[in-house]
């Protein structure tokens, strides 16, 4: 059944501001929950928005972050070699991993180069092996997820719903237009993160939001409509033009 949710969403004039808010409050809860934990793990997206978000943690939080103690995973990848432009890892290697001093160890990367299959069970292994356990599923302390303009969120698309509810951790998904294969975290152990946030930016996602926050109908054809923690928190941070059409903005 689903369960209905009050969207918590934090709407700021222009996606610098958005970037600049968010890594502000993420720094710090990071860092208190460093104090707590040996290691925290944390689950990235692909896509643009992630690149700002890297820039203004390189520029202000670069020294700020014990990287030792983060274990960077990522929420989807295209199954393309590390090398590729089309590469998650490879725009995080770029914005984030180059000009932070994080150890190797601690960069978990999704070998897009592999046999797409393959990867999603080595992947799912790799997972288990270093996430704790949280009703019956490896549980993330940070997920950070984009929302694409039909709706998809990670590499779940709106023709593969299925992938919100697998039993997998990981599963192999084909992008619809070009029929790119990727590998996917599923909507089960996404929704069992203890945060999970929504970065989103630009007009051009105003329609997709709204018709999920505003539940509209129909909404619940979109994968992003689906992400609801188990028991964890769900916040949206959007930027002015994101949130043109939301209408209980206040
Ligand atoms: C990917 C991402 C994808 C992304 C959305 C939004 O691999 O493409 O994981 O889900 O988050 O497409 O992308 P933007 O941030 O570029 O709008």
């Amino acid at each position: 059944m689903d369960r209905t949710v009050n969207y918590n969403f934090k709407i700021f004039n222009d996606s610098q501001t958005l970037s600049k808010e968010f890594c502000s409050k993420s720094v710090n809860e990071i860092n208190s929950l460093i104090e707590e934990k040996t290691k925290i793990n944390i689950a990235i997206s692909g896509g643009n928005t992630p690149k700002l978000i890297f820039q203004e943690i390189v520029s202000s939080y670069k020294t700020k972050i014990n990287w030792k103690k983060i274990n960077l995973f990522w929420v989807d990848e295209r199954c393309v070699p590390p090398d590729d432009v089309e590469s998650n890892y490879g725009m995080t290697k770029k914005y984030l991993l180059d000009p932070i001093q994080i150890p190797s160890e601690n960069i978990f990367r999704i070998k897009g180069e592999n046999n797409t299959v393959e990867e999603a069970k080595r992947y799912s292994g790799v997972i288990l092996g270093n996430l704790a356990e949280v009703n019956n599923l490896p549980q993330f302390d940070i997920i950070l997820l984009g929302l694409g303009e039909d709706g998809h969120t990670a590499s779940i698309f709106p023709n593969q719903m299925e992938l919100l509810k697998s039993d997998k951790i990981c599963e192999v998904a084909v992008h619809p237009e070009s029929k790119r294969k990727r590998i996917t975290l599923t909507g089960r152990v996404i929704n069992n993160s203890k945060k999970i946030y929504f970065l989103v930016s630009g007009k051009n996602k105003s329609s997709v939001v709204s018709k999920i926050l505003n539940q509209n109908e129909d909404y619940l054809k979109l994968p992003g409509a689906h992400i609801k923690p188990v028991d964890g928190e769900l916040t949206w941070f959007l930027d002015r033009e994101a949130a043109l059409e939301i209408s209980n903005k206040n």
